[in-house]
């Protein structure tokens, strides 16, 4: 297994604007106010440049140490953003925060550009292991994951169109229906969402695992398409479904009691709940991340 180490310099992620260098990597631009939104684009309306660009801001990630010590399995930048989901699982699923957290190729992921071996993602898995074996994430090695199984291993995927499926319109019109925030964030999580994961990971790999999909660099695409939808619904109402938010604040299913965490008083996720990156970021409450137009995001979308 041979692990990637290109360097690069400036870089688009996501929505963030990071300069690659050691000491500057996924820091918020220091704005005082959103005077210009950003644009946040769907992958087939970047040119080349663009797509290109992103690419490398996410191997530059890949490649700049890891500092934190609040995440002592990273090694690396990339790795940090994969940790802390891994180990807050229990609160970032079936839970009100999860799409405060976070198709057209819906059905045919196969023959979609995101995996293409130049200008995406690079392609299928291959070989017995699913080894994705060209792109810009070829050989690319993880040592998080599998679920909390920490090992050395590759980027696996195994694209599978029949659970694509569940990411497509027919879906996502049905979950544009529901009326408040509890039920479009249910739909949301349990169709769209799990049609990119198993769409590309198949049964078992990378972006079919609970804990440690962000191993995967299209989990960050996958998500923002998340978030996307949600906007969409939030978008049919703004005066109403703007600030709406709830649903538990742990995991129902978790092997942990409810109780009060992260600033939500009760068993309900409200406002004030705290959303934490473990210093990847600063805290921001849910409050802070409701309109994609607030000072802090300060995007919208291009509509593809
Ligand atoms: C950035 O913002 C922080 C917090 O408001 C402030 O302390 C710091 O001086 C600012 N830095 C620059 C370069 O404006
Ligand atoms: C995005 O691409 C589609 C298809 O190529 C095109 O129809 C649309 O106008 C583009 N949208 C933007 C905002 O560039
Ligand atoms: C990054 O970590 C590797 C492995 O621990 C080390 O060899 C390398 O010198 C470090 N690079 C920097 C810039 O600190
Ligand atoms: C992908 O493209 C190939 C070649 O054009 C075509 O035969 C196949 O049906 C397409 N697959 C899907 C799922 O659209
Ligand atoms: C992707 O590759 C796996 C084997 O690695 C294969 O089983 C699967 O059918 C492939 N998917 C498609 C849509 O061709
Ligand atoms: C990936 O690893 C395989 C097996 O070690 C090797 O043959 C191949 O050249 C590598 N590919 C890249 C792009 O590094
Ligand atoms: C993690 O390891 C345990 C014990 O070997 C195994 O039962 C479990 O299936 C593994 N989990 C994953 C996600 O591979
Ligand atoms: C979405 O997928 C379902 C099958 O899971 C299918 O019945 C439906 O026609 C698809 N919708 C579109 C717009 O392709
Ligand atoms: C938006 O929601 C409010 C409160 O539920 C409702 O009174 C209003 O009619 C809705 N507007 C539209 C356009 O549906
Ligand atoms: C939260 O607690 C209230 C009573 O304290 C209970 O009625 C409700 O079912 C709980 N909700 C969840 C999602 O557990
Ligand atoms: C951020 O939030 C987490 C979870 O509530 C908390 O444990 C941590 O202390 C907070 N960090 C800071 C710097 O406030």
């Amino acid at each position: 297994m041979v692990c990637l180490t290109n360097t690069f310099v400036v870089l688009l992620l996501g929505f963030m604007i990071v300069k690659c260098s050691p000491s500057t990597a996924i820091k918020q631009s220091n704005k005082t106010a959103c005077s210009q939104l950003r644009q946040r684009k769907a992958w087939h309306n970047l040119s080349n440049t663009e797509k290109t660009k992103y690419l490398n801001a996410e191997l530059c990630l890949m490649n700049l140490n890891s500092t934190n010590n609040l995440l002592p399995t990273s090694r690396t930048k990339f790795q940090q953003l994969q940790e802390q989901h891994q180990i807050q699982s229990e609160f970032i699923h079936e839970v009100g925060a999860f799409l405060p957290y976070r198709l057209r190729d819906a059905g045919r992921f196969i023959n979609s550009t995101l995996l293409d071996s130049i200008y995406g993602f690079g392609g299928n898995g291959s070989g017995l292991d699913g080894y994705v074996a060209d792109g810009p994430f070829a050989n690319y090695t993880l040592i998080l994951g599998p679920g909390k199984n920490n090992s050395v291993h590759c980027l696996s995927r195994d694209i599978d169109d029949l659970a694509s499926h569940a990411s497509n319109s027919t879906y996502f019109d049905q979950c544009k229906k529901a009326d408040t925030y509890v039920k479009v964030w249910d739909c949301i999580e349990f169709f769209p969402r799990s049609g990119g994961h198993s769409g590309v990971g198949g049964e078992l790999d990378q972006m079919a695992q609970v804990l440690s999909s962000p191993g995967d660099p299209l989990f960050y695409l996958h998500h923002a398409y998340i978030d996307k939808l949600w906007w969409d619904w939030q978008n049919f109402n703004l005066s109403s479904r703007l600030y709406e938010i709830g649903g538990p604040n742990v995991r129902p299913t978790a092997e942990l009691p409810l109780r009060k965490r992260n600033g939500d008083f009760g068993n309900m996720t409200k406002l004030d709940h705290v959303l934490s990156l473990y210093s990847i970021m600063p805290n921001k409450t849910i409050g802070d991340v409701m309109d994609t137009r607030s000072d802090f995001l300060c995007y919208k979308y291009a509509e593809p």
